[in-house]
């Protein structure tokens, strides 16, 4: 594999201190509470690597919502809209720390190869601002934020052990803002929008939507080992995340986006229709 390692530092001392005062939930969690010795090293590693995925997974999005939150500002967006859409970015890297770390308590990150130049698909350049602001608005919160909720929340439901429930309701909290924001502005923005502009933002849907439907094909083809009793590692099993998936995506994104007079192409995408068989 090419590309740079995905790794993480903290500088520590007064700038750690003044982090951790801004989101003092982090260090309130049950850390160091996990007893692994019973679990079996091939259920160890698949959980690390689950959550070392997770985090770049956040850091992804750390991306995507800075690149929506520069594109909202240069489109003039109301202020007050791009004031709540201004702590994204904070959210993104709190998440990204907390599946870290839970990796970090699992016995370690794995190793993820990744392009920093390649990240995030940035919105047209050629598009005028509100186009190209309404364009990654659609592809990363009305498409991904959007689905994010309700599987958190699953996942979040799943879970037995109170470290992986504090760091997945913590995630699902914050998430709860990021998966409407991308509504709300539509909601804002729907009188500005041609015809034309509609279909190109279902263009950029369809986008979205293959893309998370690449995902789910790779969790289908990799299941997580089904969860036993006492399991301090309890995940969602594959099969209902998958069904949970493919609900979300017709009632919390095809449904709203339609209704919104974005055009979804419904056969678009990789293992549409028969991603949970
Ligand atoms: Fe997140
Ligand atoms: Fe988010």
């Amino acid at each position: 594999m090419t590309g740079e390692l995905f790794e993480l530092e903290m500088i520590g001392g007064s700038i750690e201190r003044r982090y951790r005062k801004m989101r003092p939930e982090v260090e309130a969690m049950p850390w160091g509470t996990i007893d692994v010795s019973r679990v079996p090293e091939e259920n160890l590693i698949a959980a690390r690597r689950a959550w070392t995925g997770a985090a770049f997974q956040e850091h992804r999005t750390g991306v995507a919502c800075s690149a929506t939150l520069r594109a909202l500002i240069e489109a003039r967006a109301p202020l007050d809209l791009i004031a709540l859409a201004a702590r994204f970015p904070l959210d993104e890297m709190v998440h990204v720390e907390l599946c870290a770390r839970m990796a970090m308590e699992l016995g370690g990150g794995t190793e993820i190869m990744h392009d920093p130049n390649a990240l995030v698909l940035d919105a047209d350049p050629e598009l005028p601002p509100l186009l190209r602001a309404a364009e990654v608005v659609v592809r990363f919160f009305c498409v991904g934020e959007a689905l994010s909720i309700p599987l958190l929340r699953g996942t979040w439901h799943a879970a037995r052990h109170p470290l992986p429930k504090a760091v997945l309701g913590r995630i699902v909290k914050d998430e709860a803002a990021h998966g409407t924001f991308g509504f709300t502005f539509l909601d804002w923005a729907g009188e500005h929008l041609s015809e034309e502009d509609r279909a190109h933002l279902g263009r950029s849907a369809d986008i979205g939507i293959a893309f998370m439907r690449r995902q789910w094909e790779d969790i289908r083809k990799n299941p997580r080992a089904p969860a036993h009793e006492g399991d301090a590692l309890a995940w969602m099993a594959t099969d209902a995340y998958l069904a949970l998936a493919e609900r979300s995506m017709e009632e919390k994104v095809i449904g709203p986006l339609t209704e919104r007079g974005i055009p979804i192409t419904r056969s678009s995408g990789p293992g549409s229709g028969n991603v949970i068989g």
